[in-house]
């Protein structure tokens, strides 16, 4: 499965990438708000750190505005995804775009019904946001499992990008379903790495090297 940082915070996603864990990057205009950076900026040094998928979205609600949107931000860099709203304008959007050959990440994804139509519409990827489907009662790992179902019986392309990720266990459920990416913030990658056992023995064994007086360099 790879990993998307869910974030537009420079800083932590060069410190991510030297780890191995950032195959690409999410933002979203939320994110960009919180950046306080402009978004042109800010979306071209991503893209300079990153050599995979960088998602930057569109604002506009109808498809011309849409593919006007787009041709500011495809110029970024060749490693952005267009990313477009689950509405039949995005949907457009997406055809269109992905028929020149520019990734597209079809966001705001709540139904498999919705997933379907995204990948009838050619999207590279398509975002179901299992964290907000959870905050309102509804388990959102069980729609991760429909859309990975519907993909597989029909061999669509469209790779399941798992959004709104909140803690470890959505990133432990969405690799056991089979997700083709997860986009957590990175916070939650580094949730990943820790565990009091590991904690514990690294402590012990560093108390027990202290004891036999040596040194390696
Ligand atoms: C990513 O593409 C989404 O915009 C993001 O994961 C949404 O996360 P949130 O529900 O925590 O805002």
């Amino acid at each position: 499965m790879k990993f998307f940082a869910d974030t537009a915070d420079t800083a932590e996603i060069r410190d991510l990438a030297e780890a191995g864990l950032v195959d690409g990057v999410t933002t979203n205009p939320s994110l960009i708000h919180k950046s306080g950076r402009d978004f042109v900026e800010v979306t071209r040094e991503i893209c300079g750190i990153v050599s995979g998928p960088v998602s930057a979205e569109v604002v506009a609600t109808e498809h011309d505005q849409m593919m006007r949107e787009a041709e500011v931000l495809r110029k970024i860099a060749d490693n952005i995804a267009i990313k477009v709203p689950l509405t039949i304008d995005g949907l457009k959007t997406c055809r269109k775009l992905t028929g020149d050959g520019t990734m597209v990440n079809v966001t705001l994804c709540f139904s498999a019904n919705q997933a379907l139509l995204a990948a009838k519409a050619g999207a590279t990827f398509v975002s179901p946001f299992v964290g907000r489907h959870d905050d309102v009662g509804y388990p959102g790992m069980e729609l991760i499992a429909d859309i990975r179902l519907i993909y597989d019986n029909y061999d669509f392309a469209t790779e399941i990008l798992v959004a709104s990720v909140r803690n470890p266990i959505h990133v432990h459920d969405a690799a056991k379903l089979g997700a083709d990416v997860m986009t957590a913030p990175p916070a939650v990658i580094r949730q990943l790495v820790k565990h009091p056992l590991t904690d514990n023995g690294l402590k012990a064994f560093l108390a027990d090297w202290e004891k036999t007086g040596q040194k390696i360099v």
